[in-house]
């Protein structure tokens, strides 16, 4: 999984800043680039030389499907945007699932060096230093952080009013466009919670299981227990977690 990602993080470097070539996808702001491309497959290879019956989840590719137990689950730039304008804040994220269980994920922000991995049952860590979601237990004073989707239309709940509560209490909410990250930095407790509608498995695969690990809370906006392939996504250091809730489902 670290060989895998360092070989996407390589290309990512090479290309940052530098000129691409960029494609609109479903809506025109939705983008990929040629780095994503040469990222996922740089990933892929690595894999595959190692466990060529793993099923695969890429953005990019979708699935390359196997009957084997073991699923990569795989972003090979999120926060695509950010990395198209030379905004250093986006990364590679890749989750491995067996019988529908995380097991261990990494996120690497190779632009800020920051290396995010996990492994059930045995931490979360950045850089190799242990985790730790906030201790902050009142959302009041809470710093927040959330994403909004490339089109509206795609989605049945429009997401501002939401976020308009959180603004109207007087609460710091960031946007970095990268849910991976926004995810990261709640388990390393630089963001007390964050929530988002309408994510993909590739962008919380990885950072999911980061967040249990460093001790906090994912659930849906009902509060029940989280999996990848839910459409919302609350993600808190588990003291606040209740408090958001009540105030995303009112
Ligand atoms: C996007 C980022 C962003 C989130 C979008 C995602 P991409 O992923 O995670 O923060 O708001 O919903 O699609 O397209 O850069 O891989
Ligand atoms: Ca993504
Ligand atoms: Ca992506």
């Amino acid at each position: 999984m670290l060989r895998a990602i360092h070989a996407g993080a390589e290309i990512l470097r090479h290309y940052f800043e530098g000129t691409f070539e960029i494609q609109s996808k479903d809506t025109l702001n939705n983008l990929v680039t040629e780095v994503d491309k040469k990222s996922e497959d740089a990933i892929i290879d690595v894999i595959k030389s190692e466990f060529p019956e793993h099923f695969i989840l890429s953005e990019e590719v979708g699935e390359l499907s196997t009957s084997s137990n073991y699923k990569w689950i795989i972003d090979p730039i999120d926060g695509t945007v950010n990395f198209a304008h030379g905004i250093p804040i986006c990364c590679i994220s890749i989750g491995l699932e067996c019988d529908g269980q995380m097991l261990m994920g990494t996120v690497f922000n190779p632009f800020m060096n920051e290396l995010f991995f996990a492994e059930r049952g045995k931490g979360a860590f950045l850089n190799n230093k242990p985790l730790k979601v906030s201790a902050n237990a009142q959302m009041e004073i809470a710093c927040l952080v959330t994403g909004f989707p490339y089109r509206w239309a795609a989605i049945d709940t429009d997401p501002i009013p939401v976020f308009e509560r959180f603004v109207r209490l007087g609460l710091p909410v960031r946007r970095l466009g990268s849910a991976a990250i926004d995810l990261c930095w709640v388990a390393a407790g630089r963001f007390d919670g964050f929530w988002e509608y309408n994510l993909n498995p590739w962008d919380v695969a990885a950072g999911y299981l980061i967040v249990e690990e460093a001790g906090g809370r994912i659930s849906n906006f009902n509060g029940d227990p989280y999996n990848v392939y839910d459409k919302q996504t609350l993600a808190t250091n588990g003291k606040i977690h209740e408090q958001m809730l009540a105030l995303i489902s009112n």
